[in-house]
């Protein structure tokens, strides 16, 4: 089975770092032609100079996914750039707040963290369905997380920002299916990023518990395989495809 994503016009949010960077190369790899919004212009900057060094067509646009001027402008932008838009990957977020009690969780981080997973999530979708709906055809990957949808989530916010992106994607599927638009919410287990790492150091700090910390970086899966599912999400050949996909 030959996974063709040549040629194919990609918009990935949250692309310099962790799982997004790896999605990105690979895809690159793989003859895309790939916009990355990101807010760490250091790494997402260098990871394009990088990747079109070797000959891949890159772009990389500051976009502040909670921004509505920003998000419609870059989408603007990269549509034109990409010459259409045939895809959409959304892995922008951020986890804060873990382990603080809720008499004591701070609004302002409840704020930014729904501010940046779910309403970044729905901004995006928002602007690129324009286009999509207009060509008849697209695929919508959404970031949400077994922390939002089965429990266990270390931060009150981001297990509800997350929650909400799963319920944002089953609304999509269900409603743009008619124009060709294929929608899928990922939930990753525990992948070895710098978003995961950090929260279990925090996690540790707050708790003392050492033990645990160990066992939580011992399972950390590497951020290529769950590169892969998504590329597989994103092929022509996963068009029979339905719903949430769960990795470790
Ligand atoms: N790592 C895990 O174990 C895990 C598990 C489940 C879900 N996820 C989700 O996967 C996605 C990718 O996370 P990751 O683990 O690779 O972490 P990461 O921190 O490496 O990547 C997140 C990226 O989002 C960017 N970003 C943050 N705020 C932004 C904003 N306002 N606008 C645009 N970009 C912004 C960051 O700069 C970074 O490049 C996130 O949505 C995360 O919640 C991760």
């Amino acid at each position: 089975m030959n996974l063709d994503l040549s040629n194919k016009k990609v918009i990935i949010t949250g692309g310099s770092t962790g799982i997004g960077k790896e999605v990105v190369t690979l895809f690159a790899k793989n003859g895309a032609k790939v916009a990355i919004f990101d807010v760490n212009d250091t790494e997402g900057i260098e990871l394009t100079n990088q990747l079109n060094k070797d000959g891949h067509e890159i772009r990389y646009w500051h976009v502040d996914v909670r921004d509505s001027n920003q998000v419609s402008g870059g989408v603007m932008a990269a549509e034109q750039w990409l010459e259409g838009v045939d895809i959409l990957i959304n892995l922008a977020g951020i986890l804060q707040g873990a382990s603080i009690n809720i008499e004591e969780f701070p609004d302002e981080v409840w704020d930014s963290v729904v501010g940046i997973n779910l309403t970044g999530s729905y901004l995006m979708v928002k602007h690129v369905s324009n286009y999509m709906i207009k060509q008849k055809k697209g695929v919508i990957i959404l970031t949400s997380s077994g922390a939002g949808v089965l429990g266990g989530s270390s931060s009150y916010a981001y297990g509800s920002s997350k929650g909400g992106v799963h319920g944002l994607s089953l609304v999509m599927m269900d409603k743009l299916s008619q124009y060709g638009i294929r929608v899928h919410d990922i939930l990753p287990g525990s992948v070895d990023t710098p978003l995961k790492n950090s929260q279990i150091e925090t996690t540790r700090d707050i708790t003392g518990n050492q033990d645990e910390y160990k066992n939580v970086k011992k399972i950390l899966v590497n951020p290529e395989g769950i590169a892969k599912i998504i590329y597989f999400m994103c092929s022509d050949e996963a068009g029979l495809l339905k719903g949430s996909i769960r990795t470790e």
